[in-house]
C-alpha cells in the first residue's frame, strides 16, 4: 500500500491514529525532506487536537527515534542523562552533566534549543564564545573518552524527525501535546543509547503543563514509553509556578550556573534541584545506593569544585575558552541597555505568569518567533523577584538586559504584566510536587 503525507494527516483530523508503518514513513519523510514543512505543521496541529493514544505515542516515539542512528557504548561507568520538559530559568542540565560525570557517570546529553515560550539548554551554552553544540558521532565518542560529558544538539545523525519537527512546532504554536513531547524527548534520548534517565516533568505557568493532572500524564506516558523501551527511569514533576532561577534568558542564566558551580552565589532552588535529579540517575546507574545518598553525593561535587572543573574540562573540549571557570564574568557578552522594571503596586508576590516572562525574553530576542531567526544571546531579565517576595511600589521586579530602549520599554510592559501582587504572604510553592518511577 502507498502512504503519503495527506492520507495521514486526513486521518489524523477526524482521530484516527496512524499505523506504525505510516508513522514510521512520516518520521523518515520528515528526516528526508519528503515531507513538507506545511504537511508537518499540520501534523503536529493534528496531533496537538486530536491525540494519538498510548499505542500511536509509542509508536511515533519509534519511529522518530529510528529516523536516525542508534548509539551502542562500551564505557568503563553507566550512561546517564536527565531531561526536562521545558521551563523557565531552568539551566539544571548545565550544572548537572559536569555533576553527574564528576561522580562517575558518562553523560552524552543531547539537548534542545528554546521552543515556544521555554529556554534551550543550547542556546544558553552558545552565549559563551566559541562552544560548538553540533558535534558528530565520532568527535561525540571521543570527547565522552576524554571528559565523560558532553552537550549536543541531535546531529543529523540522531533523531533528525525530531530535529526537524522540533523547529517546526516552535514557530506553529504546537508545543502543547503529551504525544508530541513524549515523541521528542525520548527520540532523542533513547537513540543516545542510555542506561538510565530521570525526567524532570515541569508543572505550572512557565510550563508547558499547566495543571498537575496534565503532568502527571505526561510523566506517566514518559516513563512507561522509556521503560517499555528498556531504559530505566523515573521522573520527579517540579514547580514551574515561578522561573527556577532569578535569571530568564541565554547569557544571564549562564552567569546564575557559573556562580552556582563555582560557590560564588549559590542558587538554592538550582543546588536542590540539580541534587534531587542527580541523585535519581546516580541511583538508577548503581552509583549510588537510593536516591539520597545520590543527591548527597551531587551536593559534595558541587561543594568540592569538582562540577565546575568538569564544566570547564567540557567548555574546552567543545571549542569554548580554556580558561573559562575562573574568567566567565570576562568572557559571557552583555546586553547594551540595562534597566529595572518597578512594582506599579506594592506588596507580596502572590503569582507569576511563567510564559509571560518567556515571551518577554523571547520577544527581547533571546528566543525565536520564526525558524532560522538568531537568538541574542546578551538579552533577557535578571533578578527576577520569587514568589512570596515583599516589594514596595516603585521598587524592581526583575531587571531588563535589553539590545534597545524600545524592546526593554515593550519587555518592562509585559514582565509588570506577569507579576501578581497581593496583600498577604502567599504559601511558597514546594521545590517537588512528585516522583513517578
Ligand atoms: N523538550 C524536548 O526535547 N521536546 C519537547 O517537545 C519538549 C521539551
Amino acid at each position: 500500500m502507498t502512504t503519503d503525507a495527506r492520507a495521514i494527516n486526513a486521518r489524523l483530523r477526524i482521530g484516527e491514529t496512524p499505523t506504525p508503518e505510516e508513522l514510521a514513513w512520516f518520521a523518515r519523510g520528515l528526516a528526508s525532506g519528503d515531507v513538507t514543512d506545511a504537511q508537518a505543521g499540520a501534523f503536529a496541529m493534528a496531533v496537538c487536537l486530536r491525540g494519538l493514544g498510548e499505542a500511536g505515542r509509542v509508536a511515533l516515539t519509534r519511529a522518530m527515534r529510528d529516523s536516525g542512528k542508534v548509539l551502542h557504548w562500551d564505557l568503563p561507568g553507566p550512561v546517564l542523562d536527565k531531561h526536562s520538559t521545558g521551563g523557565i530559568g531552568d539551566c539544571v542540565s548545565l550544572v548537572l552533566a559536569p555533576a553527574l560525570a564528576a561522580c562517575g557517570a558518562f553523560v552524552p546529553m543531547i539537548s534542545g534549543r528554546g521552543l515556544g515560550h521555554t529556554g534551550g539548554t543550547l542556546d544558553k551554552l552558545e552565549s559563551i564564545p566559541g562552544f560548538r553544540t553540533g558535534l558528530s558521532e565520532d568527535q561525540l565518542r571521543a570527547q565522552l573518552r576524554d571528559t565523560p560529558c558532553a552537550i549536543v544538539s541531535a546531529s543529523a545523525e540522531i533523531a533528525p524527525a525530531d530535529r526537524r519537527l522540533y523547529l517546526i512546532r516552535d514557530v506553529t504554536g504546537t508545543v502543547e501535546s503529551i504525544d508530541l513531547i513524549t515523541a521528542s524527548i525520548l527520540s532523542k534520548k533513547l537513540a543516545a543509547g542510555l542506561e538510565g534517565l530521570v525526567l524532570d516533568v515541569k508543572v505550572g505557568s512557565g510550563a508547558f503543563m499547566k495543571t498537575m493532572d496534565q503532568a502527571d500524564a505526561l510523566a506517566r506516558a514518559l516513563v512507561a514509553t522509556a521503560q517499555g523501551a528498556g531504559c530505566m527511569t523515573t521522573a520527579l514533576i517540579t514547580d514551574m509556578s515561578q522561573p527556577l532561577a532569578t535569571a530568564a534568558g541565554n547569557a544571564l542564566e549562564v552567569i546564575e550556573v557559573m556562580e552556582t558551580l563555582t560557590g560564588t552565589s549559590v542558587n538554592a532552588a538550582l543546588r536542590d534541584l540539580t541534587a534531587a535529579l542527580g541523585g535519581e540517575a546516580l541511583a538508577l546507574g548503581g552509583l549510588a545506593a537510593d536516591p539520597q545518598d545520590g543527591a548527597r553525593r551531587i551536593e559534595a561535587a558541587l561543594k568540592t569544585g569538582k562540577a565546575a572543573e568538569m564544566f570547564g574540562r567540557m567548555v574546552a573540549a567543545q571549542g569554548g575558552p580554556s580558561d573559562f571557570v575562573d574568567h566567565w564574568p570576562d568572557r559571557l557578552p552583555s546586553a547594551p541597555v540595562q534597566r529595572e522594571v518597578p512594582c506599579l503596586r506594592g506588596g507580596f508576590v502572590t503569582a507569576i505568569d511563567g510564559a509571560l516572562i518567556g515571551q518577554a525574553v523571547v520577544h527581547l530576542g533571546g528566543g525565536r518567533l520564526r525558524d532560522g531567526d538568531r537568538v541574542n544571546p546578551s538579552v533577557g531579565l535578571a533578578d527576577l523577584a520569587g514568589i512570596g517576595e515583599e516589594i514596595g511600589p516603585g521598587l524592581p521586579l526583575a531587571i531588563i538586559h535589553a539590545a534597545s530602549e524600545a524592546d526593554a520599554d515593550a519587555a518592562a510592559r509585559t514582565v509588570q504584566a506577569a507579576f501578581t501582587m497581593g496583600d498577604a504572604a502567599p504559601v511558597e510553592p514546594p521545590l517537588i510536587h512528585a516522583r513517578i518511577a
